[in-house]
Formats: C-alpha cells, structure tokens, sequence
C-alpha cells in the first residue's frame, strides 16, 4: 500500500478510525489531510481508549510516523493537550515521530468566538457546526488572512501577527452584541508559548511524504468527517469547510496526482449524521433509540467532540453511490454491523422517488432532498451475535445477504467487516 486513502462514506462517525487501526499495522505512516479538531476518532487497543482528535489515528502504532497536512486547521492548545494524552498512555510523541506541515493553518480563541456568534446569529437556519472556530479558520485561509505554522518559526513576529489578528476578530465580534471582546495581549502570549513546544515539529511535510514514497514507504491517509460534509460535494450549506472525499488527500498533504491506488470508503450499516441538514431515511421514536442506543456504551451514537445525540437512519444506497462516485473509491470497509443484530427486518433505500420518476442517481448531487421520498427494499435480519465471529462463513446467511446486497448496490466488494469497537473483532474478506 505504497500510499492509500480511507474516506468516509457518509456523514462522518462511520468508524473510519477503527479501520485506520487495522490498516495502520503495515503503513510506515499515518496522515490527516484536512479538517481539524471537530473530528473525532475513537480507538479502542485493550482496556486503553483513545479519543483522538488532531493526530492520526494510527499513531497509536508505535512504528507508524504521524503527519499532519496543509489542508489541516489545528488548534495548538487542543493538539499539546491531546500530545500529552497519548504519550501518558504510553504511546511516544516526539518529533521524531510527528510532522506538522508549515503551512497547516492555526485556530485561535477569536475563530471559535465568530463560529459561536455566527451560529448564534443563523437564529433557526443554523448549521450546528461543532463551535471549534473551522469554518472561522478556513475563511481567513481563503482571505488570505490567515495564521500559518510556519510562522510559530519566528516567535517574535508570530506573537505581533497573533495579537493583530485578534484586535481585528474583536471589531468583527463588536458587531455581535452578545459577545464580549477577547483578551489580545493575552492570547498572543499564550500562542507565543505554543510555538516554543510545537516549533521542532513543524517541516514541508509534502516533500516529507513525497521523499518517503520515493524510498517506497507506504502511507496511509486518514480523512476526518464524511463526504456528505464535503464542501463541494455534501448537503450544502450543511456541511464543514474543508475537502474530506478522497482528491482532498492529495492537495491536503501535497502530492501529486496519480499517487493514490487504493480507496478505501468507509460505510456505517446504518446512516447517521450530528447537526442540521438533510436526511431521507432518518428515523425517530422507539425505532430510532434502538439504532442510537441509550449513551451508556462507548460506542452509542452519541458526538465524540460535542457529545450531541446522533440522528440515526436506515442505509441509504443512493447517496453511497454518490460516495463512490466523487471520492473514486476502490473497496469499502462497513462498520458496526453488531448493532444491527435482534432486528426482524431492516430497510435499505435503493433509489428515491419523486413524483412518477424513480432515481437510482443523484440528478442534483445532495444539498436539497427534500422532493424524494426513499424506495426501501425489505431485508431479513438475524438473531446471531455477531459481535462474536470472525469470519465469512460464520456469519448467518442473513447476515451475509445484507452485506452482498450493499456489494451489490455499490458495485464494490466489502473487504473489512468490523463487529465490535475492540482490535480484534473484525472479519476481513
Ligand atoms: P464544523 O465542521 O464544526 O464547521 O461543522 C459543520 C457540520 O459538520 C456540522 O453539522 C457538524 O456536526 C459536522 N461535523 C464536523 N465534523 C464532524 C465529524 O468529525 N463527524 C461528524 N460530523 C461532523
């Protein structure tokens, strides 16, 4: 796997980190490409849980190399706390073993301060973003306003450049009554302090990966959300501000095209999604609570970053077609087939109606789906544990139905079946 993609297929949450864990064994390294802490990725290995936010979720590899791309918004004082996190685990975190590319963009308390007032000020049109200031960080990219890594290379100016920029998010919040201004002197400071721990690891890190390639490395790359959240290609406006499809990689880290060969989409065996937007299949009610769960197991649908409850909802064919379509994707890997277990049916929606007409494709990509109403196909569910097997041919003929219905919808084979949140429960095809 000289360099691979994993994408979620859907809204993000589908268990990519889970998938990430596994793959990670043969990757000499592991990538984030875009987004930044509203991502979050849980890991299971033993009794040890880890919830990752910023670093790869394959780091908890030791032999793996962790880098952090361009494409990335990264909050310092999230990333040094989640840093120590992992390293009092007993995983090492040196600069050895973590690349943060230069020109990662910063987020500081004035992002999240606009990406609270703005939501505040969305009144009922608000997206739910995760208020970790993304949106806020990507739009003083693309103003070219933004605070670069590379300038934590030079503390002085960089403490200048900090507490300009919050001077100028404080004229922007004056106009946001309920907000009170931010401390600049204090920030700037504060970041000034950041810079001096995450200076030595900062480095290009597209010639990092580019030289590593060369030298026929292997590397793994790790998208965070979904395509759904895409901005380009998800339910717009509800979506987050990066590129999380697979093409997101490439620019995300700095290669080129070409490098990649393997897609691998990451599919949850039901749908769900945190924040607005639209969602034909969603569920409610009793039927809901049952794909949700209560929130008493780690591993209910319930926000790893925000803990908000997730809105649950049969597979929807339609828009994983979609998925495979815009992110290129070469296999998929479906998660959390266990909670599907006890049900007497389940639905898929293969195609959605709209009047006389029947789409089997989206006519126009997802942002509006209001008009169609979802066509489901009935599917037999199963009484087995699952959680328990580890192979193909220990699973129920039903169970196995299900899975090559999806093969069938997709036109893809599902290689990586996960059972259950621990390492070892997992059916690989
Ligand atoms: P933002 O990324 O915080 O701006 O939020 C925009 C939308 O993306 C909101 O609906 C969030 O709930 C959603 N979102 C952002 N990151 C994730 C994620 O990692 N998993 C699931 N949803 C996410």
């Amino acid at each position: 796997m000289p360099f691979s993609i994993v994408v979620g297929a859907q809204w993000g949450d589908e268990g990519k980190g889970r998938i990430v864990d596994l793959l990670a064994v043969e990757a000499d390294m592991v990538a984030r490409y875009y987004g930044g802490d509203n991502a979050g990725h849980t890991v299971t290995v033993e009794d040890r849980i880890f919830k990752l936010h910023l670093l790869p979720s394959g780091i908890v590899h030791p032999h793996t190399i962790g880098l952090l791309g361009n494409g990335m918004v990264i909050n310092p004082a999230i990333l040094l706390n989640e840093m120590d996190q992992v390293r009092q685990s007993g995983v090492p975190i040196t600069n050895d073993r973590i690349k943060i590319s230069h020109a990662a963009h910063l987020i500081t308390p004035g992002h999240i301060a606009l990406d609270t007032a703005l939501e505040q000020a969305r009144g009922n049109q608000k997206i739910g973003t995760t208020k970790r200031g993304i949106g806020p960080a990507y739009t003083a990219k693309v103003t070219r306003s933004g605070l670069r890594m590379e300038q934590m290379l030079t503390p002085g100016k960089f403490e200048a450049a900090v507490k300009d920029h919050i001077n100028q998010v404080n004229s922007q919040l004056s106009a946001f009554k309920m907000q009170t201004p931010l401390d600049a002197e204090k920030i700037a400071r504060d970041y000034r302090g950041y810079a001096d721990i995450l200076a030595p690891y900062i480095t290009e890190v597209g010639l990092f990966a580019y030289k590593a390639l060369e030298q026929g490395k292997s590397i793994l790359a790790e998208g965070a959300q979904g395509t759904l959240l895409d901005l380009d290609h998800g339910t717009y406006p509800y979506v987050t501000s990066s590129t999380p499809t697979a093409p997101g990689a490439l620019v995300g880290l700095g290669l080129g095209i070409g490098t990649a060969k393997r897609v691998i989409g990451v599919v949850k065996a039901f749908q769900t999604r945190v924040g607005e937007g639209p969602f034909p299949t969603e569920l409610f009610g009793d039927a809901a609570v049952r794909l949700r769960g209560t929130g008493e197991n780690d591993w209910d649908e319930f926000g790893t970053t925000t803990g908000r409850p997730r809105r649950v909802g049969w597979l929807d064919a339609v828009l994983l077609r979609y998925a495979v379509r815009v992110n290129g994707i070469t296999e998929l890997a479906i998660t959390k087939l266990d909670i599907l277990s006890g049900l007497d049916s389940l639905k898929i929606c293969t195609s959605y109606q709209d009047g006389d007409e029947i789409y089997n494709n989206l006519p126009w990509g997802p942002a509006d789906l209001s008009q169609y109403q979802p066509v489901y196909e009935d599917i037999p569910g199963w009484d087995d544990d699952v959680s328990s097997i580890r192979s193909w041919d220990g699973l129920s003929e039903q169970a196995q139905s299900y899975i090559i219905r999806i093969e069938e919808l997709t036109a893809l084979p599902i290689k990586i079946i996960s059972v259950g949140p621990e390492r070892s429960q997992v059916i690989i095809r």
